[in-house]
């Protein structure tokens, strides 16, 4: 198989994902894709009954992404609804929605056309299997369910939200259940993926790990 440009980072919630994605993407100057937004953003139209064909051209024409030092905003027609995704609610319902094969279908294109030939990263839970199984470096991430949870708690709060870190440890892992045991694109290491647990390491830990890797396989 032909590998591209691309570097795929999966992993379960809050894993540290999305700020290595970030680190990575602007210490590199690649493109960016965080697709648990795209899951996100089908699940605020859907859950203001949007038809799936027209949150598709919703998401293809309308939403904007724009990646500042370590925050990657997301706009509709220049609105910021950043805030409005990252809530528990609307992970409950991405994780719901993204079980179904129509939507994971439909999101698979637009997944692929954010590939630029300067480099990609991709961070997800299916990038290195099935949406970027030709990536060049793959990078599996995870940590314990409680500092996963400790560090979304951090996140939510700084974004001003009420939480409640039982109710937290017990919808991550239920999320991380579900997402692990769905038919489709289950969120499992691909087989040439790079494992890094990062229980016990600081993002400039894992990032260092990872610039090494890059450094060594990718540039
Ligand atoms: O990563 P994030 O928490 O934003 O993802 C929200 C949900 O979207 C996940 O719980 C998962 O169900 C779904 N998702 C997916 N495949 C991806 C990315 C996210 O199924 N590549």
């Amino acid at each position: 198989m032909k590998k591209i440009n691309v570097i795929t980072i999966d992993g379960p919630s809050a894993s540290g994902k999305g700020a290595l994605s970030r680190k990575v993407a602007n210490n590199f100057n690649l493109n960016i894709l965080d697709s648990g937004v795209l899951y996100r953003l089908f699940a605020y139209f859907y859950n203001l009954n949007t038809d799936n064909q027209e949150i598709t051209n919703i998401i293809k024409n309308q939403i904007n992404f724009k990646l500042e030092k370590d925050n990657l905003r997301v706009l509709n027609q220049d609105k910021d609804i950043t805030s409005k995704l990252r809530t528990e609610d609307i992970a409950k319902t991405a994780s719901k929605i993204s079980s179904k094969k129509e939507v994971r279908k439909l999101l698979f294109n637009i997944q692929r056309n954010f590939y630029e030939e300067k480099g990609l990263v991709a961070d997800g839970r299916d990038m290195g299997t099935v949406v970027f199984k030709d990536a060049k470096l793959k990078i599996f991430l995870t940590a314990s369910a409680e500092i996963r949870a400790k560090r979304r708690y951090i996140e939510l709060q700084n974004l001003g939200q009420e939480v409640n870190m039982p109710a937290l440890i017990a919808d991550i892992e239920a999320r991380d259940l579900k997402d692990s045991s769905r038919e489709l694109s289950p969120l499992l290491p691909a087989d040439d993926a790079i494992i890094i647990d990062s229980s016990e390491m600081s993002l400039e830990e894992v990032f260092s790990f990872t610039e090494n890797l890059i450094k060594k396989e990718f540039i």
